[in-house]
């Protein structure tokens, strides 16, 4: 045989073994008699160019009544889309011990920031839960609340700056500086400045970090999907760049408070506080510090600058409801001596509706994850959810 038809024959020998591996996975839900979205190939059911999360769940929701759960395919992985209340609440509530994961990447050498909350499994992650859930005592609610009101100060100048030059502005981009400057208060006690400066290293990283992949998507796939053959490879989920930044700014200001003995009951020295437990078991390390930083700055801006900007389109275009909200706003604000209190918003109840109807027709994150743990087997049925 000439080497060109070796070549031949192996190419279709790769593909057929290819061929052979896409049907036997995308046979999963079928051989097990489950309701299931018909996978393409290679994909499965994800789409590159889904419009929104929430127009595929509403293919999904067609079969609400009929069957408790879809199966759908993210590529060739099976996953449960539970649509019965019951079944929710069984995941999330009564046999959370069977789901409390969500089976994201984490690999603590390669990148270090992986490991926070979000990701953990397991016991790491109630460890690490209970001992930042001090963070949202009222007190402390009530402590940054006046943060937010002084950034929103700055934002009123910016705000104001602006209109003055153009008659149109970026609604998005100011809120997320907004949003970036009240959570590098809030967590890293720093002043972001990105309000003043649209070009802050904290909202460029901030940037970075949500809507730049650190890979090609071929490798992300990778991560997700073979997490230990990833890990094996070395490879990272978040940017090298904007690790290091996250790392250099909690480490910088760790020592810095620590240097100077500043105490200022807010999250880095929750850290702080817990790092210096005499009980080595339950120190964690500076990059489990950054970690978490990084989380609560990742969780926070883009979700809520996205509700606010939503809120503020649906205003614009319900006049009526704008006028309603105006006049609770100016009502609370005469009851409390023309000041924003964190006890005058409790009584924006109007202004609660708004944002909670917001949340329901735009969810900034649309889907709760989780992996099983172990087995479950599905009350009042045969099927069981296999682990993972
Ligand atoms: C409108 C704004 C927000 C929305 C819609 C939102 C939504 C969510 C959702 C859906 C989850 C997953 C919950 C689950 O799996 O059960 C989550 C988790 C989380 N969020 Fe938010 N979030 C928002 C703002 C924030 C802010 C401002 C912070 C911190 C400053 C934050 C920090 C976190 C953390 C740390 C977790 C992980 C909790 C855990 O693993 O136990 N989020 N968020
Ligand atoms: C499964 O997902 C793929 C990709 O989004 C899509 O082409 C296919 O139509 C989906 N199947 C169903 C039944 O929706
Ligand atoms: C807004 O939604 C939250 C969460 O479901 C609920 O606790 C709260 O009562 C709602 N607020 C109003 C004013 O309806």
């Amino acid at each position: 045989m000439d080497l060109l038809t070796i070549g031949v024959l192996a190419i279709i020998a790769l593909a057929t073994l290819i061929y052979l591996y896409f049907k036997k996975r995308f046979s999963y839900w079928e051989n097990r008699g489950v309701v299931h979205l018909k996978p393409s190939f290679p994909l499965g059911n994800l789409s590159l160019k889904q419009p929104h999360f929430t127009e595929f769940m509403i293919d999904i929701y067609k079969y609400k009544g009929g069957t408790p759960l879809v199966g759908i395919y993210f590529v060739t992985k099976p996953i449960v889309i539970p649509i019965e209340l019951d079944l929710i609440q069984n995941i999330l509530v009564k046999d959370f011990s069977s789901f409390h994961a969500r089976g994201m990447y984490v690999n603590e050498v390669d990148d270090p920031l992986s490991a926070h909350m979000f990701s953990l499994d397991g016991e790491k992650w109630k460890s690490i839960r209970t001992k930042l859930s001090p963070t949202f005592t009222s007190g402390k609610m009530k402590y940054m609340f006046l943060t937010v009101v002084a950034v929103a100060e700055r934002f009123l100048e910016t705000l104001g700056d602006s209109v003055k030059l153009e008659s149109q502005l970026e609604v998005t981009d100011l809120l997320g500086r907004f949003t970036t400057d009240v959570i590098g208060s809030c967590t890293f006690g720093i002043e972001c400045n990105s309000l003043k400066d649209p070009n802050s290293e904290f909202r460029q990283y901030g940037k970075k970090a949500s809507s730049e992949p650190p890979m090609p998507l071929i490798m992300h796939m990778l991560v997700l999907l073979y997490p230990d053959l990833a890990r094996k490879l070395h490879l990272r989920a978040l940017r090298k760049d904007v690790t290091d930044f996250f790392l250099d700014t909690v480490r910088s200001t760790v020592n810095y408070l620590k240097e100077n003995n500043i105490q200022r009951n807010d999250f880095m020295d929750l850290l702080i506080q817990i790092n210096n437990n005499p009980n080595e078991a339950d120190k964690i390390s500076l990059e489990e510090m950054a970690a978490q930083a990084f989380l609560f700055f990742i969780a926070g801006f883009e979700t809520s600058s996205s509700v606010m900007t939503f809120c503020l389109y649906e205003l614009s275009l319900n006049q009526d409801i704008q006028e309603k909200a105006r006049e609770e706003i100016t009502q609370v604000l005469i009851d409390h001596d023309g000041k924003l209190t964190y006890e005058g918003m409790q009584q924006m109840t109007y202004l609660e509706k708004i944002v909670n109807e917001t949340l329901r027709k735009y969810p900034s994150l649309p889907f709760l994850i989780r992996s099983t743990v172990r087995d479950y087997a599905m009350p009042d049925s045969n099927l069981v959810i296999e682990k993972g």
